[in-house]
């Protein structure tokens, strides 16, 4: 089998790895791919967007699938240019990936399947938004509608913040168009979990749970990133919780956009909020999560491309599920000085042996006594030679391991021998969920309640 990744992230990198590894799979392209992925695939000088190019591509070295990984080109309309020249991809339609460009597209199918997530409300107009803000007598967050880069959502402690939330949103555009519109709904509390299903338009089969790292900073502070660092399993999700996201969310949202004519192919990934014997819907994205594909791909077993695959063709057995090993999986965001916000690129990184990771044609890896360590590419360039920064999010590194503890400590200690200047990352990834101080007995699915 041939396949085309779409992507240049360290999402990509780990998916191109896993694909090769694919017993089936004789040749991997990524397009664009980074200095990490070309390694394990074969870059195509494509940018992700150009999805006229890339059916082109694919059609001419007759690839197999198409795995897409970022959600731009999905929103776009990648799938529906692939579906028209009869090319498989796995990735939704561009109506189909409304669930992720919209939040009250998401929001409205949630309701018509009944799904449970925060009350909420919609505006298209500032003043009768405000009044709403100003009527309401608990905490809300305010959500651009539109996509944002994941900084289109402001959790708001007082109706002064919500109300200037509003304004940054809808008048002063701060996130331009997306902000036209918002959805204003409940602040919910407890603990944030991702979830994903692989679904092939009618049948879905689940994938597992990981936890991400959202803040900048230790102990969940400083601003929003598009992920810090993440890890699976979490302590406490077992296969009670998972049977009852797939009956409660996944399967009744399959259903709603079956109905609603966007039958939804892909990645269903489900942010969920998790609290005092509650389960809520936070939002969905339509693509694999980054960075929680990283250690999710490191304890993925079998025949990933198969899976994927026939999910491309609507032919998902809802009996077969993807196995993961029983091992943990840590990963570690390493970032530019400067991230979420503006940062330098070009600037040296530096990589000490024996993480001399990346260089071997398996992506960077090594196995110390059933440790394994994988360096994944995202922001890197390479110039004369030299290994450089080229983005925010510069490397991923991940480790899997017999347990949560002994994967961090892996993760650690590789990200301790890469460096590049003003190099930025969390201490504390899979701290809270080591110290057991928020899994605990009530998050057991059967004692997990109705939504809000
Ligand atoms: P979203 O892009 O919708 O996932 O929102 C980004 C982040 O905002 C989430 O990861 C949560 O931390 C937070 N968030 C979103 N909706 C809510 C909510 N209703 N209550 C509390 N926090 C929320
Ligand atoms: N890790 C969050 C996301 O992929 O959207």
């Amino acid at each position: 089998m041939k396949i085309l990744v779409v992507g240049k992230g360290a999402r990509e990198h780990a998916l191109c790895w896993r694909l090769a590894r694919s017993p089936g799979v004789e040749k991997v392209y990524c397009a664009p791919g980074n200095p990490g992925i070309n390694r394990v695939a074969e870059p195509v000088a494509i940018a992700p967007t150009d999805a006229a190019r890339l059916a082109a591509f694919a059609e001419q070295h007759r690839i197999d699938l198409t795995v897409v990984g970022p959600e731009e080109p999905l929103v776009l309309g990648i799938a529906d240019a692939f579906a028209a020249s009869a090319l498989a991809i796995f990735g939704p339609t561009a109506s189909a990936a409304r669930l992720e460009a919209s939040k009250s597209f998401a929001k409205q199918v949630m309701r018509r399947a009944g799904v449970p997530t925060a009350e909420f409300a919609v505006f298209d107009n500032l003043e009768q938004a405000r009044a709403h803000v100003a009527a309401a007598k608990r905490p809300l967050v305010i959500k651009a509608d539109g996509l944002a880069m994941g900084k289109g959502v402001t959790v708001c402690a007082t109706a002064e913040a919500a109300l200037a939330a509003l304004d940054e949103t809808m008048a002063a555009r701060r996130f331009g168009a997306a902000g036209a519109r918002v959805v204003i709904e409940e602040r919910l509390y407890g603990e944030e979990l991702s979830f994903f299903a692989l679904c092939d338009g009618k049948t879905a089969v689940p994938l597992g749970f990981a936890q991400d790292h959202k803040p900048l900073n230790d102990a969940d502070r400083g601003p929003n990133t598009g992920g810090m660092g993440a890890y699976t399993p979490v302590p406490g999700c077992g296969a009670e919780l998972e049977a009852r996201v797939m009956r409660e969310v996944v399967a009744p949202v399959l259903r709603a956009m079956a109905e609603l004519a966007a039958p939804f192919k892909g990645v269903l990934y489900a942010g969920l909020m998790l609290c005092e014997g509650r389960l809520n819907v936070l939002e969905f994205n339509v693509r694999f999560g980054d960075p929680e594909c990283q250690p999710m791909m490191m304890r993925l077993g079998g025949d990933l491309a198969e899976f994927l695959l026939a999910a491309a063709h609507g032919r998902l057995d809802p009996a077969a599920r993807p196995s993961l090993s029983r091992r943990s999986a840590v990963a570690v965001v390493l970032a530019s000085a400067g991230y979420p916000a503006s940062y330098r690129k070009g600037l040296p990184i530096r990589i000490t042996e024996p993480a001399s990771l990346g260089d071997d044609a398996d992506a960077g890896c090594y196995d110390e006594s059933s440790i394994e360590v994988k360096l994944f590419h995202a922001g890197t360039a390479e110039n004369n030679g030299q290994l450089v920064t080229d983005g925010g999010r510069v490397l991923t590194v991940t480790a899997a391991a017999s347990s949560l503890a002994l994967a961090a400590q892996a993760a650690y200690q590789a990200a301790a021998r890469i460096d590049f200047p003003g190099k930025q990352m969390r201490s504390d990834i899979a701290r809270r969920a080591l110290e057991g101080s928020f899994i605990s007995d009530r998050l057991q699915a059967g004692r997990i309640g109705h939504g809000s």
